[in-house]
């Protein structure tokens, strides 16, 4: 492991681990821990005209591909990050990192906005310093949940603090004079051999597996977003530098009860385990919109995104935990 200090003052807190060549701009990948960040660099572009810089707060979780530089730092250190910057200019920041889970943030509102609000405005002012051009991820709950399929032109009106965070992260984005791009996605699920935290996907599978019955809610709709796809479309996104919101998602508008079953069905698990509830009997910490999902014609026509069918989609994860004979 290589211990590297651009400058004395972030030595000890950022570690990057392997050096590649700069000679092409930088790309700042946040939070390439998480699920969207490992895939992210399970699918690196051949053609992508930049070096990835990834960083994520605790120490690489997967391996990395060998043209990946590490960092890893805490985005709340502005001065820390403030000299990232400074030394590696980014000329484009895909920011993923956050606090993603909404009844933690609903728990605990400061930190939800320290890091989701907050790091998206000192990362805006440093974008602004050095010309880089910003991709913020967001979220279906920046919505209300009383329309479904929603389009890039939908008004926001989030219900729960984790979509509070996130709208004022998407507004800090806009009315920053930078070329930007906001993704929002809906319900992602996926395999990863080091889950930053369980989805759907994951939760189904696992309890399926222990022979544990589940309650899934069915009143509320979603468009289940494979990983993978999403990780696809932000590379869609970076590599036009498609500014502007865009919605990227599955096309396939069902219940988290319906798509348990499909899961069942595909993963060849008890079906019979899966009791179908309401929002209301499902009591969560943060209150969900009920109708989500998204329409993602804007981004299929533009950016030649395509999601992959929600079986198929089931089929490939099954195929990736078979081949590794991971365990769930
Ligand atoms: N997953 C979904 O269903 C979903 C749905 C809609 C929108 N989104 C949005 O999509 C984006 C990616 O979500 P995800 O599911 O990939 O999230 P995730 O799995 O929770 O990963 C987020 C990563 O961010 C990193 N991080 C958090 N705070 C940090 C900090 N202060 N400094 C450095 N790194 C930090 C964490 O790194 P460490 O692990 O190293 O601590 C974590 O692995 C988020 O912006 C989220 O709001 C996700």
């Amino acid at each position: 492991m290589l211990y590297f200090s651009i400058r004395g003052t972030w030595f000890a807190k950022c570690r990057v681990i392997f050096c590649v060549n700069m000679s092409k701009p930088i790309l700042l990948l946040t939070g390439c821990n998480g699920l969207l960040g490992q895939k992210l660099l399970a699918t690196l572009p051949s053609s992508l005209p930049y070096t990835v810089v990834a960083i994520s707060k605790k120490s690489p979780q997967v391996p990395l591909p060998t043209n990946v530089v590490y960092c890893q730092l805490d985005l709340t250190h502005t001065v820390v990050v403030e000299e990232l910057f400074e030394n590696l200019r980014p000329a484009l920041v895909l920011h993923t990192a956050a606090l993603t889970l909404p009844d933690k943030s609903e728990q605990n509102q400061e930190e939800a906005y320290l890091q989701n609000v907050t790091v998206v405005e000192s990362l805006c002012r440093l974008a602004n310093l050095h010309h880089s051009f910003f991709v913020q991820l967001s979220t279906d709950f920046v919505f209300d949940g009383t329309a479904m399929l929603l389009t890039e032109e939908t008004n926001p009106n989030p219900i729960n603090y984790y979509g509070q965070t996130k709208y004022l992260a998407e507004e800090i984005v806009k009315n920053t004079p930078i070329s930007w791009a906001i993704v929002r996605t809906c319900l992602v699920f996926g395999v990863l051999a080091q889950p930053s935290r369980s989805n759907i996907l994951l939760w189904v599978i696992r309890n399926l597996q222990a022979g544990n019955p589940i309650n899934v809610v069915a009143d509320q709709l979603r468009t289940p977003t494979l990983a993978e796809d999403l990780a696809k479309g932000c590379w869609q996104v970076v590599l036009a530098k498609a500014t502007g919101v865009w919605h990227i998602a599955g096309n396939e508008l069902m219940s988290p009860y319906q798509f348990a079953l499909k899961v069942a069905e595909v993963f060849e698990l008890d079906a019979t385990l899966i009791s179908p509830t309401n929002a209301q009997e499902f009591k969560e910490i943060a209150t969900r919109p009920l109708l989500t999902g998204f329409n993602t014609n804007k981004a299929q026509e533009l950016l030649h995104f395509m999601p992959t069918p929600i079986e198929d989609a089931l089929r490939f994860c099954k195929q990736m935990i078979d081949n590794t004979q991971q365990v769930i």
